[in-house]
């Protein structure tokens, strides 16, 4: 069973009780900023920085993979200055994490529509995905220009295609391959979803993937979220029983 300290105290890990894959909507940087008399783009600085302590954490844990939400495709509905904000940010914030994916066995990769996107953002995803594609470890996803709906409509014009081209019947349509053609391909589903910022709400996020997700909704913003929290969730998690539609016989 492996110790962590955590603000100053240590913690005992069951990692057989840990969730093999973490989604987290990282929520509140506006709402955070605001409360101090900051602009909104300090507060999507402020969460950019915070996303290092949770990574390497759930990479020393063994996760299997972790799932960001960065960007929505309904976040290009913000005003240009804080869409041109965020877009240098990811490139910033790929550029100086990439180390860290590479000190932590870290593979990457984006879901999302690469359409939109400044080539600058898609140079540095390419580039992240390239540098880490022989580590072994947890996958790290960046959810970047990502809508649950448009994934599964790009899954169903794939599939609606194979159809037409005759490589595959209608009767061939299974859950499992709708799954392999959705950006998560590969990936186990989410066990457990984080949102941040209060907020009840899953905002076009895994909408396929978290059909069994347990979801935890934590109070502070996401500049806020330390590992204190990141372990309250985990905590939260170890205490539910998962039934998948079941009666347990125990
Ligand atoms: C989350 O924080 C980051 C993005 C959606 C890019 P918000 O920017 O949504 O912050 P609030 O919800 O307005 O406080
Ligand atoms: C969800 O947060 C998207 C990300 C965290 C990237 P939003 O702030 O966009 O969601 P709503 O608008 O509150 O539903
Ligand atoms: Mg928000």
């Amino acid at each position: 069973m492996p110790q962590r300290e955590v603000s100053n105290q240590i913690i005992n890990v069951d990692s057989a009780k840990l969730p093999c894959h973490v989604a987290i909507i990282m929520d509140g940087n506006g709402r955070w900023a605001q409360a101090r008399g900051m602009s909104r783009t300090h507060g999507h600085r402020r969460g950019a920085e915070i996303v290092r302590p949770i990574v390497t954490e759930c990479a020393e844990l063994n996760l299997d993979a972790l799932t960001l939400y960065s960007f929505s495709t309904e976040n290009w509905t913000r005003e240009q200055t804080e869409v041109n904000f965020l877009m240098e940010l990811y490139v910033e914030y790929l550029l100086a994490e990439r180390q860290t994916m590479l000190d932590n066995n870290v593979q990457f990769r984006q879901l999302g529509r690469r359409e939109g996107l400044p080539n600058s953002v898609l140079d540095e995803l390419d580039r992240t995905v390239e540098l880490t594609s022989k580590n072994t470890g947890m996958t790290l996803s960046l959810a970047l220009n990502y809508g649950s709906r448009a994934e599964i409509v790009d899954a169903v014009r794939d599939i609606a295609q194979q159809v037409q081209q005759g490589d595959i019947k209608a009767a061939d349509i299974d859950e499992a391959l709708i799954a392999s053609h959705l950006y998560t391909a590969g990936l186990p589903d989410p066990d457990l979803l984080i949102r941040t910022a209060g907020e009840m709400r899953i905002s076009n996020y895994l909408l396929w993937q978290i059909s069994y997700a347990e979801l935890y909704i934590a109070d502070c913003c996401w500049p806020e979220f330390d590992l204190a929290e990141l372990y309250k969730a985990f905590d939260a998690y170890t205490n539910r029983q998962r039934k998948f539609g079941s009666v347990p016989t125990t």
